[in-house]
């Protein structure tokens, strides 16, 4: 496809009020990206002389989207309306033959949408081929005015139609194809008087109707692509249907995904067949994913690439890490900036880790931390590990060695190395570098007391301090109305004994 004789033209200039945002209505997200970036991608295939986009409000945001992906920035200011929004464009089109105007704010046109309506403007040898659409709900929407022959008359603003035209559902995409040099004339003939004192684009239409240029119309197959951005109601459609579109993008090539609908997947997100997505999981950024692996319920994967046969058991938050071939995460594990898992690594519940290699085989299974360190091949990392690679200033490393075993609750206070084969005792807190084959213990010593609790209770018994005679003493002292137990009860011979001891010490 190449269209030297075109330019596109992008209308994102405006502020979407009806959106009521301090952002501009294009730099708002459905489907994982911008409106506008959505729009700008969508043209980029046809190849034409250049993508100009007109930006006014919030300009330099606009334009620092839209400039990387290859399009130009043109200002509209003030905004006085789309038709004003083109002669603004004039300068930068140029010579060109033919314009295709898509408004910024509807993301779900498709590239052959766009190349079916410039084939059929060029065709048609026609002046305006406007791709309309046949609403069941037009409202909101300039109606289509058709003359009898099929061409078009005049594009009616809802605010101007009256009875009649109300009723019309085929509706204005504010996508267009123009032959350029007949659209000028007519644009410096348009006149503000509309409600919002704007120049319309649409008005032009008429305009050309009345000089005799042929004006067609295309109808677009699916009206879901001419859906605009006007509401946050329109906008979480527009997400809802970019999101179906990817998901059956992913499910054609080969990947399982279950209630689809709870599915979130980022437009470059690449998976690999026989992998099996379930319920409330979220793709997102440039996620890629092996062939044959498993992200379980609600885990959230940002830009993170797994390798084949990967395990992500449930809820873990993944973002910018690295899995290779068969390694297991989760549940609830959090792995974040630049975490590596070397093949098979396994990595289990209530597990951090953060810019760290964990080398091939290496297990980490319950409630650690594990912050910028290197861990060598099927080290075992014992529950309660925990790096201290932060001494309030900056970070250190920890470089454990191959086949470490560092028992539990152990802390490991960078910088500091742990040589190959090394035992690190449970509990330890280890300040300096333990050698190769050594074991590490840095804990106090336990020592026994005999009979020592035994002691302690008898005491306490003598001194009234047990525990049942302290419940007595509470529930006393909560209620001092309650009445004593009855006597007949005390007169248990061991129950008086108590007493008479009571008397007898608090003498
Ligand atoms: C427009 C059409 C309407 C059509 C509808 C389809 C006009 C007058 N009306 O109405 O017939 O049914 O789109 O969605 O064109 N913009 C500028 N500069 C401006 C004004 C607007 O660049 O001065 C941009 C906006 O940022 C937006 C696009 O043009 O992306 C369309 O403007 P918007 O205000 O959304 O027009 P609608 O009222 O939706
Ligand atoms: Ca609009």
């Amino acid at each position: 496809m190449r269209n030297n004789d075109c330019v596109v033209v992008v209308l994102a200039a405006g502020k979407g009020t009806r959106l009521k945002s301090q952002r501009a209505k294009v730099l708002h997200r459905a489907g994982g990206r911008s409106l506008v970036e959505h729009v700008v991608r969508a043209a980029m295939p046809l190849k034409a002389r250049a993508i100009h986009v007109i930006v006014g409000y919030q300009a330099e945001d606009v334009a620092a989207v839209v400039e990387p992906l290859g399009a130009g920035a043109v200002l509209q200011q003030p905004q006085n309306g789309t038709g004003h929004a083109m002669l603004v464009a004039r300068r930068a089109i140029g010579r060109a033959k033919y314009a295709i105007v898509i408004p910024g704010d509807a993301p779900l046109v498709r590239t052959e949408t766009l190349a079916n309506l410039l084939r059929a403007h060029r065709a048609g040898k026609a002046a305006a081929t406007i791709l309309t659409a046949v609403l069941a709900d037009p409202t909101g929407y300039g109606r289509i005015l058709r003359r009898g022959d099929g061409r078009v008359a005049a594009i009616v603003e809802e605010k101007s139609t009256d009875e009649e035209t109300r009723q019309i559902n085929e509706v204005n995409s504010s996508l267009y194809c123009f032959t350029l040099e007949k659209l000028w004339p007519c644009l410096t003939k348009l006149r503000p008087d509309n409600v919002h004192k704007e120049l319309y684009l649409t008005d032009a239409i008429a305009l050309l109707n009345q000089q005799g240029e042929t004006v067609l119309a295309e109808v677009s197959p699916d009206p879901h692509e001419i859906l605009g951005c006007n509401t946050r109601a329109e906008l979480a459609e527009v997400d809802r249907l970019f999101r179906a579109r990817k998901r059956a993008a992913v499910m054609d090539a080969g990947v399982t995904i279950y209630l689809p609908q709870t599915v979130l997947i980022d437009p470059e997100v690449e998976i690999g067949p026989d992998t099996i997505i379930e319920p409330c999981v979220q793709l997102l950024g440039r996620t890629r994913i092996g062939a044959r692996c498993t992200i379980r319920t609600g885990s959230i994967l940002t830009d993170t690439v797994l390798g084949d046969n990967v395990v992500v058991k449930p809820h873990c938050l993944i973002s910018a890490s690295r899995l290779a071939d068969g390694t297991a995460v989760g549940p609830f594990a959090h792995l974040r900036d630049g975490a590596t898992l070397l093949a098979r690594a396994r990595v289990g519940n209530f597990v951090e880790v953060k810019k760290s290699v964990l080398a091939e085989g290496v297990k980490a299974m319950h409630l650690s931390y594990l912050g910028d360190a290197r861990i060598g091949a099927k080290t075992n990392i014992g529950a309660g590990t925990i790096t201290c690679n932060y001494d309030g200033t900056q970070k250190h490393p920890t470089v454990i060695g191959k086949r470490v075993f560092i028992g539990s609750d152990s802390a490991l206070v960078a910088p500091v190395r742990i040589g190959d084969g090394a035992y690190v005792a449970a509990g330890s807190t280890i300040t300096e570098n333990v050698p190769a084959d050594a074991l590490g213990i840095a804990r106090g010593r336990q020592s026994n007391k005999p009979g020592w609790v035994r002691a302690r209770r008898r005491q306490a018994a003598a001194a009234g301090r047990s525990k049942p005679a302290q419940k007595r003493r509470r529930a006393q002292r909560s209620n001092p109305t309650r009445k004593r137990r009855p006597a007949a009860k005390r007169s248990r011979p061991r129950a008086k004994k108590r007493a008479a001891r009571r008397r007898k010490s608090r003498r």
